[in-house]
């Protein structure tokens, strides 16, 4: 008797994954499966890279390769605040680089890590189309402009002040 295979993904996804698996390349629909499994559970973590590859029956290899070119695709958990930082050049000219320096510095991670106690988490972006306010940093849904290196203290006080 053989074994069924049981999957972490919910069904609902597995069976989005199935009908994509009827289609004539399968793999061409990795991407919109990799959205749809980050819009449920906020990354793609390498138990639901693993099972997608194999419900897809696409190489685990393939899968990986997708989820890392596309800066999109996060493979770790991001923290209740998700700190982004434009890195796009017009930010990087008016010290972006700097205002990076003080959200590490002050958060004690580096860029991808997320803060043990879940918090926040630290990403560089590209240009989000807001040169004029360069640099620019933004907070989940919060846009934050002309950022210097010495707000970056307040800014992350007041973000938990203000939810
Ligand atoms: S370069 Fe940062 S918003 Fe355009």
């Amino acid at each position: 008797m053989c074994c069924e295979v049981k999957y972490t993904l919910e069904n609902d996804i597995i069976e989005y994954i199935e009908e994509c698996k009827k289609e004539e390349h399968p793999e061409s629909y990795l991407i919109a499966v990799l959205h749809k499994v980050q819009g449920r559970y906020g990354f793609l973590s390498e138990i639901h890279i693993d099972e997608v590859a194999h419900i897809l029956e696409v190489p685990t290899a393939t899968v990986y390769g997708v989820a890392t070119f596309y800066h999109y695709f996060k493979l770790k958990p991001r923290g209740k605040y998700s700190v982004s930082v434009c890195l796009g050049t017009a930010c990087f000219v008016k010290g972006a680089d700097s205002v990076l320096g003080a959200f590490k510095s002050e958060l004690g991670i580096e860029m991808g890590e997320t803060t043990s106690d879940g918090l926040f988490s630290i990403e560089g972006t590209r240009c989000i189309g807001v040169c004029a306010l360069a640099p620019v940093v933004t907070i989940n849904e919060r846009v934050f402009s002309n950022v210097s290196p010495g707000q970056v203290p307040k800014i992350l006080h007041d973000i938990k002040d203000t939810d």
